[in-house]
Formats: C-alpha cells, sequence, structure tokens
C-alpha cells in the first residue's frame, strides 16, 4: 500500500513537470485564434486601466503584434511579480509589463526582442537629489520584484529602500514626502510629472538602463520567433513609429 502511494506520487510529480514545461506551442495558439497575454495593468502610460479599460503603449504593441499574426488577444492582468512565474506555470502564452532583459529573468523566461529601451532614474521633489551618490542618508521607494530595487539596492549608504507592491503607491509615498526619492522607468516618470505638476516631481539621472522585452516561456521559440518577425515588420511599415508617438511623443525604440 505504502508503496503503491509513493508509485502514484511520483507518477504525479513527473506529469506535474511534465505539464509545467509545456508552453503552448504556436500551432496550438493558432488553432485556437488567441494569444493569452498577461500584464500588470498598473504602469502608467504603460499598461493601465482608464476606467474599465486596459489601454497603453504596451498593450497597443501587443495588440498590433497579434493582428500581425492574425490572432486575437485575450487579456490577463494581475500583480506584477506573479508575471513571470504565472508564464512559467504556462497559465498564459506572452507577458508584457516592461521586464528589463536581465540574466537572472532569462533563466525562468525566454525574452523576444526589446520593444523600447529605457532604465530607472531618480525622482525628487528636490533638486539636489538626482543620482546615486544623492541617494546616501535617504529614504527611497521602488516597487518589489523590479529591476529598480535590483539596482537600488546596490547603491552604498542609502538609509532605507521602501518596497511598494505597486509603482504607483511609490509615486504616492513620494508625493506625500514619506519618501525622499523614487527610482522608476524614464518615460513613466516625464508623465507622472507632468501630471504631477503640482507636486514639482524633479527627474533626475539615469541609474542604469535596460532593454524592454515581452516573455513566452522558456524555450517557446516558436512563438519568440513570431512575435519577434512581426515586431521587426511594424518596425519597419512605421506602425510601431506611431503607436510611439502617440504615447511619448517620441520614438522609444532602442537605438
Ligand atoms: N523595468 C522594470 C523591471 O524590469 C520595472 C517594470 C515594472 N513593470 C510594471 N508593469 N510595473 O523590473
Amino acid at each position: 500500500m505504502k508503496k503503491l502511494k509513493s508509485t502514484l506520487l511520483a507518477i504525479a510529480t513527473v506529469l506535474a513537470c511534465l505539464a509545467s514545461a509545456q508552453a503552448r506551442p504556436l500551432e496550438q495558439i493558432r488553432k485556437g485564434g488567441k494569444l493569452i497575454v498577461a500584464t500588470e495593468g498598473q504602469f502608467a502610460p504603460f499598461n493601465f486601466f482608464q476606467g474599465a479599460k486596459l489601454t497603453g503603449f504596451e498593450v497597443d504593441v501587443a495588440e498590433a503584434i497579434a493582428a500581425k499574426m492574425g490572432l486575437k488577444i485575450e487579456w490577463k492582468t494581475i500583480g506584477f511579480d506573479a508575471l513571470l512565474t504565472g508564464l512559467q506555470q504556462d497559465r498564459w502564452d506572452m507577458v508584457i509589463a516592461s521586464h528589463g532583459i536581465t540574466e537572472e529573468r532569462a533563466k525562468a523566461v525566454t525574452f523576444t526582442e526589446p520593444h523600447y529601451c529605457s532604465g530607472g532614474v531618480v525622482v525628487a521633489k528636490d533638486a539636489a537629489i538626482k543620482g546615486a551618490k544623492d541617494l546616501a542618508g535617504k529614504v527611497v521607494a521602488v516597487q518589489v520584484g523590479t529591476t529598480y530595487l535590483e539596482n537600488v539596492k546596490k547603491i552604498p549608504g542609502v538609509k532605507e529602500v521602501k518596497t511598494f507592491p505597486q509603482d504607483t503607491q511609490s509615486r504616492a509615498a513620494l508625493q506625500t514626502g514619506k519618501v525622499d526619492a523614487w527610482v522608476t522607468d524614464k518615460f513613466l516618470a516625464k508623465t507622472a510629472a507632468k501630471e504631477d505638476a503640482k507636486f514639482g516631481l524633479k527627474i533626475g539621472d539615469f541609474l542604469f538602463v535596460e532593454r524592454i522585452a515581452s516573455a513566452v516561456g522558456k524555450g517557446n521559440t516558436g512563438l519568440a520567433d513570431e512575435v519577434n518577425k512581426a515586431l521587426a515588420a511594424m518596425m519597419a511599415d512605421g506602425s510601431y513609429g506611431k503607436i510611439s508617438q502617440r504615447w511619448f511623443q517620441e520614438d522609444v525604440r532602442c537605438k
């Protein structure tokens, strides 16, 4: 009896591993006509909600990629730190949520070509706080699970790093004076500074730069190749440029 139990357990474990290692291949996605894409929905202007409607630069880019592939998107929104884990569990086919390509993440997922280039900047009310060395002795807000957190951790002398589940909460912490600085994306910071003019937010230097890409299941190169083809075609035919101008009044592709 005991033996049977342990054999069944072993079989179940193997099956679970097989299931989780099985990202939906392109042919299967094509059959259903639907690409399941997950994002956060709290990172304006890249992915956010306008009322009940999911919108943003990355939503437009993904929609255009899918259209080029002849597919519709079924969107899922979930907390930032659950996105890549969900991809590993095959809960969706692709993630687009401003992930910087890092070695650590690339061990767990397969990145496509980048859809924009940017980096983390220091945002503060005090114009004197603008670079890494100015963060010494300061309290800094960042979103958990991000490259901002990874990079701020490396800066010597920071008094405290306050982490928040959402970037919007880091932004609010700076506005209400709970922290001295906020580290976030450069383009997001630009939009925030414009929207929140009354708080007098100043944008400092790049702490680091990064290539931002969508991700598919580890080793799902069939899907990644098609996404890359569609993205390259959009960059060549002007449709990427239009979307970028619409959201940023400039072209944010990697140069
Ligand atoms: N670019 C940063 C990173 O790679 C932050 C991404 C945050 N994205 C989001 N949807 N909140 O970690």
